[in-house]
């Protein structure tokens, strides 16, 4: 096969930033994809349904520079704080106005030190999502440093997600870009009322991309790559059409001297290749007719949204496609997502 028309897929999971940042890069996202759930790990978060308006107008100009605010729709969310308000956050839910909140153990990554250090204190909060079917996105690891950066998010399954589960087992959760065999495993075992998103970066690449021959500050991201076994387990079920597994990107910019830097800054962007990789790598999956449901079906599904109603259009060259290295503006400039080996398909 070298061409195929697939629904107009969403990413379920993205950062714009604000400011000069996110005018650079939201057209990236726009250009292919029909909506997007907008982190709100902004400075300061995005925490009220009235910081979600707020947010959501500048992104919406911000698409109007570029001419795509009819082609693309911001799904905005909520961080989760130990002071967030639960009438505010049902009333955003049921506006149609925000999305899902998302919970940031503090300290787990970029921008989370306004989130959750004790699940105690949010549970007013997580009862009413529970009883008004608001979806709660969580970023799944632990921060204990005592505990490995690889095992962090096996632990937060067992110790976190496990519990808050038999606690609260109505409240919808996506576990936000699973890394690991474990995650796949977890998610793919529970009936109902989970989910998870799987970015591009864990699909095609294992910590020895990151580490093996010169550390690459552009695959640092978090949750950190994994072993080549937890890899093959994302892609096997991101693969296999299970509607409990769907496509969020996480591309999360940062300007390309805060990454090659002695400190550097945790996060992938990803958005301008993202399509070509998932159909590069389907194919080699023979798995081309499962593009469909990863990217474009199963993310509605779960947010109980209509699918979109465009189409896109891969195909697929003898020759491999030249990818573009970086998106600049003015002084900005951000490294686009180099997959690792050769991609033969564009988006037309
Ligand atoms: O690598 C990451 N970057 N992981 C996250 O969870 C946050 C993101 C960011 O905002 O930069
Ligand atoms: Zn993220």
């Amino acid at each position: 096969m070298n061409e195929i028309t697939i629904v107009r897929p969403d990413d379920w999971h993205v950062h714009f930033r604000d400011g000069e940042m996110m005018r650079t890069v939201v057209a990236e996202t726009a250009r292919h994809f029909g909506r997007a759930i907008v982190m709100p790990n902004l400075v300061p978060p995005v925490v009220t349904r009235a910081d979600a308006n707020a947010y959501q107008r500048r992104i919406e100009a911000a698409l109007a520079e570029h001419g795509m605010q009819d082609q693309f729709k911001p799904l905005m969310t909520l961080y989760l704080t130990e002071q967030t308000d639960p009438n505010d956050v049902v009333a955003a839910a049921q506006s149609g106005d925000v999305q899902a909140v998302k919970l940031y153990p503090a300290g787990a990554t970029t921008n989370s030190a306004s989130g959750v250090s004790n699940i105690d204190n949010v549970m007013p909060v997580l009862e009413a999502m529970a009883d008004n079917n608001v979806v709660l996105c969580v970023h799944g690891e632990v921060t204990n440093p005592d505990i490995d950066i690889f095992d962090r998010e096996a632990r937060f399954i067992e110790d976190v997600l496990q519990p808050l589960r038999k606690r609260l087992p109505s409240l919808r959760i996506v576990m936000e870009h699973i890394t690991t065999k474990h995650g796949a495993d977890y998610v793919s075992s529970e009936d109902s009322n989970l989910a998870a998103t799987i970015t591009p970066q864990h699909l095609l690449l294992n910590r020895n991309h990151m580490l093996v021959g010169g550390v690459r500050p552009h695959y640092y991201c978090l949750p950190i790559l994994k072993r080549e076994e937890h890899r093959k387990a994302l892609v096997d079920v991101a693969c296999s059409g299970d509607r409990r597994f769907f496509l969020g990107t996480d591309s999360a910019p940062h300007e390309k001297h805060t990454k090659e830097n002695s400190c550097g800054c945790a996060g992938v962007f990803n958005s301008t290749v993202t399509m070509a990789c998932m159909a590069q790598l389907f194919e080699q999956q023979h798995a081309l007719d499962m593009l469909e449901a990863f990217c474009s079906k199963n993310g509605p599904a779960y947010y109980g949204l209509p699918i979109n109603e465009t189409t896109i259009t891969l195909r697929r060259s003898e020759k491999p496609v030249t990818l573009p290295e970086h998106v600049i503006n003015g002084d900005i400039n951000v490294t686009v997502f180099d997959p690792a080996q050769d991609i033969n398909w564009r988006v037309v």
